[in-house]
This record gives structure tokens, sequence and C-alpha cells, in this order.
């Protein structure tokens, strides 16, 4: 079978989880991302497993530039994805290329061919769709895990910053570890200078160092995956995150993870397991209440309901 990365090159993989990296893909060759297949994927897709979304406007009552959360019961696939394409609601198939046995053989293929590529063993990665619409805007973040987007369709830009103290300091990284805080990573429009951009193409992926720190803008209509899978690196480097918030919230030892050695970090990620096998890690459930669902009767398909936690 032809491989799913489509211009692979060697001095892809020199750079491959070092540097930004784009190549083209073949997911649209595969029919699993099409409306119709999309639709189909909705209806069986478990709803434990599904986010529907949008944004309120800036001049909305209740809620002013807020997430958040839909209810989609009792709505089509069909229903969905013409709501997303009216622009205000974005639905997000978690685990959707994990479940489905079409789609894991798909995720399969890109990992296969990516260990390939990189002569290694595939990784265990997971992975979702995105179907996005112009007011799904990815904030300024950074993930815990390696990422590869792989765009499907549609106009996507993304923006990528230096994985450095300015951009993400340790101090954010260990709150989002923890918890402590519950603010977004610190952004100015500043940083954008030192960004790079990228106006994806229809199959086209991009991957970037761990932990850099990205937002998207999504122009229109939208398809994408995003597979995520961790590492040695990675693990190490969350359990010292782990490690380091502890001691500096509960006795005010400050240590930085960038200024480790690679020994010492491996000693204090035993400390970072432990303090999480502990269960001193606060449980990261946040409360998740549904505030609209939708309908099609209602303006984008929007329709605000008496708020309740979620419960499907
Ligand atoms: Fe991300």
């Amino acid at each position: 079978m032809e491989s799913l990365l489509h211009d692979w090159t060697e001095s892809h993989g020199a750079k491959f989880e070092k540097e930004i990296v784009t190549f083209k893909h073949g997911l649209n060759e595969t029919g699993l991302f099409t409306d119709e297949a999309l639709i189909d994927l909705l209806e069986k897709h478990p709803s434990e497993l599904l986010d529907v979304c949008t944004m309120g406007d800036p001049d909305h009552p209740v809620y002013p530039n807020r997430f958040r959360t839909g209810d989609f019961r009792g709505v089509s696939g069909e229903v969905l994805v013409q709501a997303a394409k009216a622009g205000k609601v974005w639905i997000n198939i978690r685990k959707g290329m994990n479940i489905h046995p079409e789609y894991k053989a798909v995720l399969d293929r890109m990992y296969g061919d990516l260990g390939e590529a990189l002569s290694q063993k595939p990784y265990n990665a997971h992975g979702g769709i995105l179907i996005s619409s112009p007011i799904a805007q990815v904030p300024y973040h950074f993930d815990k895990t390696h990422i590869i987007l792989w765009h499907v369709r549609g106009k996507k830009r993304i923006y990528i910053y230096p994985e450095t103290e300015e951009f993400i300091p340790d101090r954010a990284y260990e709150a989002k570890m923890l918890r402590y805080l519950d603010d977004d990573l610190p952004y100015t429009p500043e940083f954008d200078q030192h960004a790079q951009v990228f106006d994806l193409e229809n199959g086209q992926a991009v991957t970037w160092p761990l932990n850099s720190p990205h937002r998207v803008d999504n122009r229109e209509f939208c398809v994408s995956v995003t597979t995520e899978y961790s590492t040695k690196e990675s693990k190490i480097k969350n359990a010292n995150m782990v490690a380091n918030a502890t001691m500096r919230h509960k006795f005010g030892i400050k240590s930085s993870y960038r200024e480790s050695s690679q020994t010492h970090r491996q000693l204090k990620s035993l400390l970072g397991y432990g303090v999480k096998k502990a269960g001193l890690v606060p449980n990261d459930k946040v409360l998740d209440m549904v505030t609209f669902k939708i309908d099609p009767a209602a303006s984008n398909f929007i329709a605000d309901t008496e708020p309740f936690e979620r419960n499907f």
C-alpha cells in the first residue's frame, strides 16, 4: 500500500521532534473525511467522546467571549455538519481515530509509515478529528505530549512560537500540571513577531518540538486530525514539572527544569511519579456546564438553554 507520507525525505526525519516540520499526507484519499463519511461517523460515535461547542459572541448578554458546551442529543450527523458549516459551532470527535476499526486502520498506517520513515517502532498514538468553523480560534497554549496536526481540508492558519522560557515559562508549565492556576499561558500580541505562521494546505501536516506554544485560526469550515503520543522525554519532563510544582507550592523551593542536568531530571522524575501515585495531584476535572443546544431552527443552530451539568 502507498505510504500516507507523501513528500517525506531524510531531511524531514533529521528535523522531526527537533524543529517545526511540515509534510504532505494522504488522509484525503482514504475517503474517511468527506462530509458523508463524517456524518456516518457522528451518527455512531459515543456521545461521551463527542464535544459540540461554540464561543459566546462579544455582545452575548450572559456568555460574552466564553467557551460554551452544547447539547447535541437527538441531532443527526447531517445537522451537526450543517451547524459547523454555518460558522459558529465546532465539533471535536475525541478518540475518533482509535475506536472505529476503519479509522484505526488509517491511524495505524499513519504511524506505521512514520515509524518506517524514522527507522523506529511506531509510537502508540491517540487521534481525534476536529470539524471546525471560523468561530473556533484555539488560543495560545501548549500541549503536554507530542502533537502532529494532519490538516485535511479548509483554510487553517497556525502560529507556532519558540519553546523558550520567554514564551513558555517553567512556572506556567508547572501550573498547568497541577492546576494551581486556572490561567491560560501568558500571551501578548508582540509574541507573534517571533512566531512561524503556516497557512495549511489541504493534505498538509505540521508538527513541532515538544511543548512549543501555538494557536490556531480557522478561516472557514475545516476538517483536521490531531494525533498525540508520549515519549520518554515527555514523560520525564511532565514528572519533573509535577515534582517542581509540588516543591514550589508546598515548601517554597524553586527549581528550574530548563537548568537541570539530564541525570537530575531522571532522578527527579521519580519524585514526580511518586507525587502522582500518592494522589497529591489535584483532580483536573472541571465542571462542564451545558448552556445551549443544537437547533436547526435557531440562528446559527444555537439555542440557549438553562445551564445544566453535562450528563451525556
Ligand atoms: Fe495544541
